[in-house]
């Protein structure tokens, strides 16, 4: 009997959730390999692991969360959250540029929710119609697509990369996204683009300030032409804590707003904040959707509308790190404790990629950009080859649509060469 006659009782929509998760697969079989006594290189995790193999652990929150007193782990959470970290969540979102967004008349408003991907879920059930396509780059993180699907949206994709690089927009395809925002804005009511940036999960890219503010120009006045248009620029900044700008995106909202763009009523700037990575509380579920609109009464509805929604699908969020991660960034003590922490990990991500970028260079491996964050990217038409070939050699990888993830946030310092190395081997097997 097929599934299809069998289990009657799953919904048509529920069928169509299938798949043993590609990644959990490919480190299934380093960790079989490892098991055999082989000496594998795990570069499939996505997590920060220390070059001796543990999970990677910023202390300062550890210690914290340990003493907190026993009711702030066991009571609920307000179900926007906790006032102190909704303030905190903009804070991280929009760094130093906060003050000088406020004083250009900017409003700002948050609501907590379970990591980043609730987040990401808010703005998937509330910022697009049913049916309607959410702009993406053509490479990104595989579960937007479940988001969307999971709320009735489509994707629409521009490229990663422009054809030929561009000294004007660096590392971003200004016309791919245009002509791609173009095509929605003449067929839907609402348009939403999705960008994970910096420290772009699979690849590691960052947009430079250039091209920053050529989407965002790109985008606003796209709002401004089509007014009766919702636009929602969702920036994903799940690793931005480990980028050399953490906090780009504020600043080129700042300087778009300084040299006089015109922020359209129907344009809403979202960031989807996760502490997962940047305060290592992965499953604690922490994080926030944050909105900025020049209407302090749109940032009033918006409030509601995601408690609401929030209220809806999973209560509150957790309040444990809600509540210990106030406390330690209120003081200038506890941040600084904790940005020594998380400057250490950082070090780890920055030696690991350069040593790789290197390697890449003599061996000849035409590797993607890559500049902050846990990840870098092999571009190929046969990911799953390739990654096959690396296996052989003991190096676990994980190959997606379009090209194969190197994980070097779990790749231990001394065997990133190795990865380059087993990349090479199979480049010249293969292509
Ligand atoms: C690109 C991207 N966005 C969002 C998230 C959300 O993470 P979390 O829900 O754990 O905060 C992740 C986690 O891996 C990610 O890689």
């Amino acid at each position: 009997m097929d599934e299809g006659d069998a289990m009657q009782y799953l919904a048509s929509h529920g069928h169509e959730k299938s798949g043993n998760d590609v990644i959990f697969s490919w480190f299934a079989r380093f960790q079989n390999a490892a098991a055999a006594g082989a000496d594998a290189v795990n570069g499939t995790v996505g997590a920060l692991l220390e070059d001796a193999g543990s999970l990677a652990i910023n202390t300062v929150v550890d210690e914290a969360i340990r003493v907190a007193p026993p009711a702030e782990f066991a009571a609920y959470a307000p179900l926007k959250g906790l006032p102190s970290f909704l303030d905190l969540a903009i804070t991280l979102a929009l760094g130093d540029h906060r003050t000088q967004l406020e004083g250009l008349g900017l409003h700002m408003g948050a609501t907590a929710t379970p990591g980043g991907s609730g987040a990401l879920f808010q703005a998937a059930a509330n910022f697009a119609e049913r049916g309607d396509a959410v702009l993406l780059r053509d490479r990104h993180w595989g579960p937007y697509v479940g988001f969307l699907k999971g709320c009735g949206l489509e994707i629409a994709t521009y490229p990663l990369l422009p054809p030929t690089p561009s000294s004007d927009t660096p590392f971003f395809d200004l016309d791919g996204f245009t002509t791609s925002l173009e095509g929605l804005v003449q067929t839907q009511d609402s348009v939403m683009t999705w960008l994970n940036d910096p420290a772009h999960n699979p690849t590691g890219l960052s947009l430079p300030a250039e091209s920053r503010y050529a989407l965002l120009n790109a985008f606003m006045e796209s709002a401004a032409r089509n007014e009766h248009t919702g636009h929602t620029l969702l920036l994903d900044a799940a690793y931005h804590l480990y980028a050399d700008e953490p906090h780009g995106w504020a600043e080129t909202i700042a300087d778009a707003l300084d040299a006089g763009l015109p922020w359209p009523e129907n344009l809403l700037i979202c960031f989807a904040i996760s502490l997962s990575k940047s305060h290592t509380i992965y499953g604690l579920r922490t994080g926030a959707v944050v909105y900025v609109h020049p209407e302090a009464s749109s940032v009033q509805r918006l409030n509601d509308v995601m408690g609401v929604t929030g209220r809806q699908t999973w209560s509150a969020s957790p309040r444990i790190a809600q509540h210990v991660l106030s406390e330690l960034h209120a003081t200038e003590a506890g941040g600084k404790a904790w940005s020594n922490e998380r400057d250490r990990l950082a070090n780890l991500l920055t030696a690991r990629r350069s040593t790789f970028i290197e390697a890449c260079k003599q061996k000849g491996v035409a590797v993607n950009p890559s500049h902050d964050g846990f990840f870098a990217w092999y571009e190929c038409d046969n990911p799953v080859a390739v990654a096959e070939s690396c296996a052989n050699q003991h190096v676990y990888l994980v190959p997606l649509s379009g090209g194969v993830r190197i994980g070097l946030c779990a790749v231990p310092e001394s065997k990133v060469e190795r990865v380059a190395d087993a990349l090479a081997k199979a480049a010249e097997a293969i292509e």
